[in-house]
């Protein structure tokens, strides 16, 4: 699975611009759907027919977080505008990947104080991107404003660890590409892959409507609690298995979807962890306002400096995620 979320990761896919790592899902998943569809907004979804009638949705989202390229002055410097919970702190001392070149973080400040002011209180009006250029009209023809920038760093392989800028939530596609691989659905299966998830769940607002499933299970990051001075109020520990959500800030999860996943991972020895999320929220959230209401969910992977460009996850808790959906969906019990 390390290759195929390696494959995903490294490929460009800021919200709104979601085109590229559309067609590498479909690609990976060739052979093991019965169709799909791109709706009218460019949500992915697929399917794969089972035996008996009633539905199970699967959803992850497709787009990462990034940045816009908005103005250009005349020493072709570059001004930013954030896409999704980006941090300007976490953009110091890292690179950019545009479409067509690098970009480098600068920070303002003419004397030490003051470039010392502009870290301490830091925003995006201090920040700006050099991507080399001399001139505003040299800078314009690579990144013209309007051009979308994603963090750029490679995927790392450290053992049990993953590491990546996109984990959140290439590795919930990655997932859903495994189940799909793998399973024999008794019911019918959907993945849907939604955009724009990290500017307000855009995507999964919309893609179950005319699906209207008996289940829907987002799966996507979730925070952590097991590095120094990790947030007291929650017990999320990587490698300790995937986590049931009972609550974030934008929804709670069907307790019946809960009790059902809690009871596979019991029966099955699945480790898991029961997770209640401080701060954030998932394409659960909007899935269960969708049409008359959908039961929905989420399955989360811990994750260690969500958002930033070293997102880490532990291959065990992806892999133990993947047998236990496959076990929902091949469960004649599973529609609840
Ligand atoms: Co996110
Ligand atoms: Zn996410």
């Amino acid at each position: 699975m390390k290759n195929l979320i390696k494959k995903l990761t490294e490929t460009y896919s800021p919200s709104g611009r979601e085109e590229k790592l559309r067609d590498t899902i479909l690609e990976e998943l060739k052979g093991f759907i019965d169709g799909y569809e791109v709706d009218k907004i460019g949500n992915l979804i697929v399917w794969k027919k089972g035996k008996k009638e009633g539905k199970i949705l699967l959803d992850a989202h497709m787009d990462e977080i990034g940045i816009l390229a908005t103005y250009i002055d005349e020493k072709g410097f570059i001004r930013i505008e954030p896409i999704g919970g980006i941090s300007p702190y976490n953009l110091l001392g890292t690179s950019i990947s545009f479409p067509s070149i690098e970009g480098f973080v600068g920070v303002e400040g003419e004397t030490t104080e003051e470039y010392a002011k502009n870290i301490k209180n830091l925003d995006f009006d201090k920040i700006f991107v050099d991507i080399g250029a001399k001139s505003k009209e040299e800078a314009e023809k690579l990144v013209p404003p309007g051009t979308f920038g994603v963090y750029s760093a490679s995927f790392k392989d450290l053992g049990n660890r993953i590491v990546s800028k996109a984990m959140d939530d290439r590795v919930g596609c990655a997932i859903i590409i495994e189940v799909f691989k793998r399973a024999n659905p008794i019911y019918d299966l959907y993945g849907t892959f939604s955009i724009q998830e990290e500017v307000g769940l855009v995507g999964a607002s919309v893609v179950a409507f005319n699906i209207k499933p008996n289940i829907a299970i987002a799966i996507d990051v979730t925070a952590h609690s097991d590095t120094p001075k990790g947030p007291k109020r929650m017990s999320l520990e990587l490698g300790k298995g995937p986590a049931i959500k009972i609550k974030d800030s934008a929804s709670i999860s069907d307790r019946r979807i809960v009790e059902k996943l809690r009871a596979i991972a019991e029966n099955n020895n699945i480790p898991y962890q029961i997770e209640v999320l401080l701060r954030g929220g998932t394409d659960a959230a909007v899935l269960q306002r969708t049409a008359e209401g959908i039961v929905a969910g989420t399955l989360s992977i811990p994750t260690r400096y969500v958002h930033t460009p070293h997102e880490m996850v532990d291959i065990n808790d992806v892999e133990n995620a993947v047998k236990l959906l496959k076990i929902l969906v091949e469960n004649e019990n599973s529609l609840l």
